[in-house]
C-alpha cells in the first residue's frame, strides 16, 4: 500500500510489533515503519472494537494510538522507532495515569 521515496538511509534498525520483528530506517516514526511495513491496523476503537490507523500522520487525530513498552496512548505518528521497542495494539480505551481505570466508553453517538 505504501511505498518509501528511497530505501536510501543512514541505516536500519529492527523492534517488534505484536510479536513479530519490523525493520525501520534510522529516523522513522513508529507510524511510518509500520505502514512501509503493510501494517495499517494500529488499535481498536474502544466501543466496537473496529480497527483503526493512522490519518493525519501529524499528531492531531489520534487514530494511531499503540502501547509502546508497555506504555498506553502513544502516538505511533510521533515517536522515533528505536532497536528493541516493542509495540503493540492499543484495545479500547486504556488507563490514562497509572491509578486511573480504564476510560468509559460512550454510551451513544460518535464514530467510535
Ligand atoms: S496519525 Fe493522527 S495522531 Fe498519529
Amino acid at each position: 500500500m505504501f511505498k518509501r521515496i528511497s530505501d536510501v538511509g543512514p541505516g536500519s534498525i529492527e523492534f517488534e510489533f505484536e510479536g513479530q520483528a519490523v525493520s525501520a530506517q534510522v529516523g522513522d516514526t513508529v507510524a511510518a515503519a509500520l505502514l512501509a511495513d503493510g501494517r495499517i491496523h494500529f488499535r481498536d476503537t474502544p466501543e466496537k472494537d473496529r480497527p483503526r490507523g493512522p490519518f493525519c500522520m501529524m499528531g492531531v487525530c489520534f487514530d494511531c494510538l499503540v502501547v509502546i513498552d508497555g506504555v498506553p496512548n502513544r502516538q505511533a505518528c510521533q515517536v522515533v522507532a528505536v532497536p528493541g521497542m516493542k509495540v503493540a495494539r492499543q484495545k479500547g480505551a486504556s488507563a490514562i495515569g497509572p491509578d486511573d481505570g480504564p476510560i468509559d466508553a460512550p454510551t451513544s453517538g460518535g464514530a467510535a
